[in-house]
Order: C-alpha cells, then sequence, then structure tokens
C-alpha cells in the first residue's frame, strides 16, 4: 500500500506522515476490502455552540485552530452560522442560530454546547447505508449528494447515542474528489492568528456517555452496524466502581482512526461523574474529545498561559513509589510532569502522557483531553487506580478516610 493509500487528504494536507499517525494516534493498517461499513477517518466534529462567532474566535486565538471556511447570512444559510476550523488532520464546525426560530436554538436550550454530530468519512456511502439499515440503525437522512461549481460530496446520516448524528461523508464521487472549502454552501474564509506551530495534530478519540445499563447496547450497536471491533481496554468493576463510578468499554474503527470509549455511570458512594454529565446534558452525548499532540509540556504550557484551565492532579501522584516503579523511563523527568500535572500511563505496548481540561462551557459536561502516546494504545486506564489511589492515601494520611 503507497502511502497515499494510507493517509487522508486531510492528513497529507496537515503534512503527517504514517509512521506519525501510528504514534500519535495508534494508527493500523487494515484491509477494509471486506468490510461492509469501510471508514476512512474523521471528516468533521459539529458543534452547536450558544455564540460561533465568539467560540470560533477562541478556538483560533486559544487553542490555535485556522478558520478555514464559513457560511451563514452572507452566504445564503439564513438559519444559523457555521465556522470551520482545523488543527492538523482535525476539522471542527461551529454552528450557533442566527435565526430566532431556528432548530439549533432547541437544541441549545436542551443541552448546552456540545457536539451535535461525529462526521466520519467513508469511501462510501451507499454501501455503509445498506449496512446501516440491514443491521437496524435508524437513518436521520437517506444518501443524497450535494453540489457545488467544486463538485459533488455525498452524504447520509445515521442516529446515533441520545441526539448525536454520523453523517457520513463520501468526498470522491465519480472519480472526482471534492475541490470545495468544506461542504457545498461554504466558502473559505481566512482567520486572524496563523499559529506559529500546531497544539495537536489529529483527534485520537471522543468518548460518548450513555446511560445506566446501555452501555453494551452502544457497544453492540458500533459492533453490528459500523463493524467496529472491541480493543482489550475496559474498565470493569474491578477498578472503577469504588472510586471513578463509571464502566467504560472501548469500540474502534478497522484502522483505529476512530475509537469510541463507552461509558455509563456504575453506583457508588458518590454521584457519579457520568450522572453529573447526563443530567446537565439533559441525556446521553459526547463527553470529551482527546487531542493528540507530539509534545504534550509545550501544549499544556502555550494553552495554561491563553488562560485553559486543567483538572488538577496531586502531589502524592507522582510521589508514589509504586506509580514511580510502574512508569519507568518517560522522554521526560517525573518533575516536569508533576509542575504541570500530566499523567502517566504504561501498558505492554509503552506509555502515554495525558491531562484533562476543566469543561469548556458553563456547564459540567463538554471537555479536552490531550494525549501524547508513546507505544500505549490505551486509554489511560491505570491513571484512574493510580490517581483514586494516591488520594486516598492523602485521605488516609491526614486520617480522613
Ligand atoms: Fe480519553
Amino acid at each position: 500500500m503507497s502511502p497515499h493509500d494510507v493517509l487522508t487528504e486531510s492528513e497529507q494536507r496537515a503534512g503527517l506522515d504514517v509512521q506519525q499517525l501510528r504514534q500519535l494516534v495508534g494508527l493500523v493498517e487494515y484491509d477494509e476490502s471486506a468490510d461492509p461499513f469501510p471508514i476512512t477517518g474523521w471528516d468533521a466534529i459539529v458543534f452547536v455552540v450558544g455564540n460561533a462567532t465568539q467560540a470560533a474566535a477562541y478556538f483560533q486565538q486559544v487553542w490555535g485552530m485556522e478558520l478555514e471556511a464559513y457560511a451563514g447570512p452572507e452566504t445564503g444559510l439564513r438559519d444559523h452560522k457555521a465556522f470551520v476550523l482545523r488543527s492538523g488532520s482535525i476539522r471542527f464546525v461551529l454552528q450557533g442560530a442566527v435565526a430566532p426560530d431556528s432548530p439549533l436554538i432547541s437544541h441549545h436550550a436542551r443541552h448546552g454546547d456540545g457536539v451535535v454530530d461525529i462526521a466520519l468519512e467513508v469511501p462510501d456511502v451507499d454501501r455503509c447505508i445498506a449496512q446501516a439499515r440491514a443491521a437496524g440503525a435508524t437513518i436521520l437522512d437517506e444518501a443524497h449528494d450535494l453540489t457545488d461549481e467544486h463538485g459533488t460530496v455525498r452524504a447520509a446520516a445515521i442516529a446515533a447515542y441520545g441526539e448525536t448524528r454520523h453523517t457520513l461523508v463520501q468526498r470522491e464521487v465519480g472519480g472526482v474528489r471534492y475541490a470545495g472549502a468544506y461542504l457545498p454552501g461554504f466558502v473559505p474564509a481566512t482567520g486572524v492568528r496563523p499559529e506559529e506551530k500546531r497544539l495537536f495534530q489529529a483527534l485520537d478519540h471522543i468518548v460518548g456517555n450513555v446511560e445506566l445499563g446501555r452501555m453494551d447496547e452502544w457497544v453492540g450497536f458500533y459492533n453490528r452496524v459500523m463493524g467496529f471491533v472491541n480493543l482489550a481496554e475496559f474498565i470493569g468493576d474491578d477498578i472503577a466502581t469504588e472510586y471513578s463510578a463509571l464502566m467504560s468499554k472501548v469500540v474502534a474503527s478497522g484502522n483505529h482512526r476512530v475509537k469510541f470509549p463507552l461509558n455509563e455511570p456504575a453506583v457508588a458512594k458518590r454521584k457519579s461523574q457520568i450522572d453529573e454529565y447526563l443530567e446537565f446534558y439533559g441525556g446521553p452525548g459526547a463527553q470529551h474529545l482527546a487531542l493528540a499532540t507530539g509534545d504534550i509540556l509545550r501544549t499544556v504550557d502555550v494553552l495554561r498561559s491563553r488562560g485553559v484551565e486543567f483538572l488538577d492532579t496531586p502531589d502524592a501522584y507522582y510521589d508514589d513509589p509504586e506509580l514511580r516503579a510502574r512508569i519507568g523511563e518517560v522522554r521526560v523527568p517525573v518533575e516536569e510532569l508533576k509542575k504541570r500535572g500530566i499523567l502517566v500511563d504504561r501498558d505492554e505496548d509503552g506509555y502515554l502522557l495525558q491531562i484533562f481540561t476543566k469543561p469548556l462551557g458553563d456547564r459540567p459536561t463538554v471537555f479536552f483531553e490531550l494525549i501524547e502516546r508513546h507505544g500505549s494504545l490505551g486509554f489511560g486506564k491505570g491513571n484512574f487506580k493510580a490517581l483514586f489511589e494516591s488520594i486516598e492515601r492523602e485521605q488516609e494520611r491526614r486520617g480522613n478516610l
């Protein structure tokens, strides 16, 4: 397979190579010829926000994303504004209502800022929709062509958890690749601040929170409808229920570009973080997006200097001899990680560095993770235990346990 076959257009444009993607997001070789629902990769993550005009400025000025396309009243779209932003191979679309009767207003009233659409690029929309229908998925939009002077995109949409959807986007129709800025109807746009160096290069995974008792149903949905495989890592009641009060399983597309950990709340002593999300989001939805970076230290420093807040990590986490022994050698001194609150996890394949932001909006719902992988294809399972146990040890020292 030539690199051209392996890399998506977005990855090529971002100047990423196969080796980098293996490291950044755990890309694996995959023969999709027999797959009834082949997926190339992420197409776009579409957010509904209360003020897309300001959110677009935030994602450019704080997160260093580049504005590349726009649709709104000036381009003939009366209902809402949509800003298309990019960092590396990831595309975010921010939608905000303009018309007072826009359906986005009631969506936002129910959910607040959040992800409405996890759009996936596929080589053959019709094949995917036939498979989705046969497997019992809810088809929200039948396959249809969108055309403008730059060519044609073929799209369809299926329902996922809650009010989240997966739009399926086929960007090559009849052997011709769509040449426009994003989708028909969008015009190219340029932003105010080209970043000197990207803060993140790719999207690693998106976690979905679903209701109590429904995790396996959604794992089954991704297995049956999209042919996703289960990844080894899941957080069972051996670890999670006592501390973090969640259960989690991970499904991935054949090439592992698209990875969906799925959480459900678990009964615990305190109100689960998943229950809190479900209450404030008004149902199931996307909980966090993990952004892959090759230099998490720099990214965290830059983001902090711009006001992004991260979850605190207790010093005890780093001083714990058990953890030190478990993480072994990592590329920077542990002191550098401790200074920034960056977590480490290691498994048989390698290690990863990760950190979580506080919720991005007003509601305690959506947040980001930054992740720097070094061989590990996990999701930080070890940190649940280490983090919560180290907190517990601190409590014990203080006589509060
Ligand atoms: Fe994550």
